[in-house]
């Protein structure tokens, strides 16, 4: 495994205990990736689902509960801790775990208001010239509401806080705007996370999803994937989690790498540090290509789910090295190498999502499917001995080719093995007969 002459250690000189916090699709392919690693004596997951079960053990803490996950890391002698989603680090799971001595990859409360606020990253970004959308930040509902009597359609109003994909909205009128700024400030659909909003230009392009590891100074080189948000067919339908994904991106090139890496990644790197709030974790810009080049929609600090499960799968170097790296601040002395081959996911839901649905069904074929795509579980959990659905998004199946075309193929037949009551999924990932995800 890529671990070259500069690394101190060599192969599986670290014999790392490691905990893993997080339960979705792309926890299990955080999951799978570790276990490659000779560096992995143990691997536990909090709390997992079946997929990860089958890999490592399973422990049954909420990630969010940060008392047991502490004790939990004293009482097994964890010597890292990997953190899947944005929930535990956005209340200070990496504060509490380095005041404890507990090694830890990912960034501080503070860092990751990048992906925490809205407004944070928005006033970040305007200080170091970073493209992104023109926009102004509120937390007085009448201001707000007259501000929208000078704005062009369409505008897009955001929530300030995490809001599991329901905080943004792309307003066609000053109705819908108006409606919006109301269930967000004044119904407080979403909590705190709508007291302060963001009303931003609305921005015509490709979106394409950017990642890199980060130490705090040096981050690795970056990789892109495309997700799809919308449920159906043609991009219609309401927003969800993501149904579909691959990587790279089909514009991807040297040029268009170099451009976000100058524009985007390397003056936030910079400008994180240079304000005594260094980012160390994964840096996930959700990018939009617009005529006027790459700008940033939102910045993320963790991973993306379902972007994971097509980018773990062409990462060629030691995950666990790569974690211990960003944790002890010398990425720079691991290297991080991306394969060239293409990676398709197509996310099976349950029948209902992202509104109401059914759980509970057995889901088969998964042997047979797994004989040709890598299969990686969100939405399920054992019964007995069966594996059955208990989530909306319920699996993400991969293919793995020389070219999108064939990795397309072997998703898609790999899901003809597959059922499960309710199974819907969308027959149009990287296809590209749509103008676009
Ligand atoms: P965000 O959570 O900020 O990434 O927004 C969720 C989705 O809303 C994005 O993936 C885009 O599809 C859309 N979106 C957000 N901001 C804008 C914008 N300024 N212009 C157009 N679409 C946007
Ligand atoms: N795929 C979108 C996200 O992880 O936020």
């Amino acid at each position: 495994m890529g671990i070259d002459n500069t690394s101190p250690y060599k192969q599986g000189d670290l014999n790392l205990d490691v905990l893993l916090i997080g339960n979705g699709g792309r926890e299990h392919a955080i999951a799978w990736k570790l276990k490659q690693s000779p560096n992995v004596k143990n691997l536990f997951i909090a709390p997992g689902n079946a997929g990860t079960s089958q890999i490592s053990q399973n422990v049954t803490i909420d990630s969010t509960d940060l008392h047991n996950l502490i004790k939990f890391c004293g009482d097994t002698d964890i010597d890292l801790t990997v953190v899947g989603p944005e929930e535990p680090l956005s209340i200070g799971i990496v504060d509490k775990f380095t005041d404890k001595k507990l090694m830890i990859a990912g960034p501080t409360k503070s860092a990751a208001q990048l992906e925490s606020s809205k407004a944070f990253a928005k006033e970040f970004m305007k200080r170091h010239q970073i493209p992104c959308a023109e926009s102004m930040t509120f937390d007085n509902y009448l201001e707000a509401s007259n501000f929208l009597d000078h704005v062009q359609l369409p505008i897009v109003i955001k929530a300030d806080g995490l809001a599991a994909g329901k905080g943004v909205v792309v307003a066609n009128s000053k109705t819908d705007a108006s409606k919006a700024l109301d269930t967000f400030m004044n119904q407080r659909t979403l909590g705190n996370a709508g007291q302060t909003i963001v009303i931003e230009e609305f921005l015509d392009g490709k979106e394409v999803s950017v990642f890199s590891f980060v130490d705090g100074e040096y981050h690795s080189p970056l990789v892109s994937a495309c997700d799809y948000k919308r449920a159906y067919d043609g991009n219609v339908g309401p927003n969800t989690g993501g149904m579909g994904c691959y990587s790279p991106a089909e514009f991807w090139s040297e040029q268009v790498d170099e451009q976000i890496e100058n524009e985007i990644f390397a003056p936030t790197v910079k400008g994180m540090a240079k304000e005594n709030n260094p980012y160390k974790g994964v840096l996930y810009g959700g990018l939009m290509m617009t005529k006027q080049g790459p700008k940033v929609l939102e910045f993320n600090a963790r991973l993306g789910d379902p972007e994971t499960q097509v980018i773990l799968p062409r990462l060629k170097s030691d995950l666990a090295e790569i974690m211990v790296g960003i944790a002890e601040g010398r990425l720079n002395k691991t290297r991080i190498q991306w394969s060239d081959q293409h990676c398709v996911g197509v996310v099976l839901t349950s029948n209902g999502y992202p509104e109401s649905y059914e759980t509970g069904f057995r889901i088969g074929g998964l042997k047979e499917a797994g004989q040709t795509a890598l299969i990686f579980h969100a939405g399920t959990s054992l019964d007995n001995d069966s594996i059955v659905t208990s989530g909306g998004r319920v699996l993400t199946v991969v293919g793995q080719g020389k070219s999108i075309s064939r990795a397309r193929e072997i998703a898609y037949e790999a899901i003809n093995h597959i059922r499960f009551a309710g199974a819907f999924y969308r027959k149009d990932i990287a296809s590209f007969d749509n103008v676009s995800n």
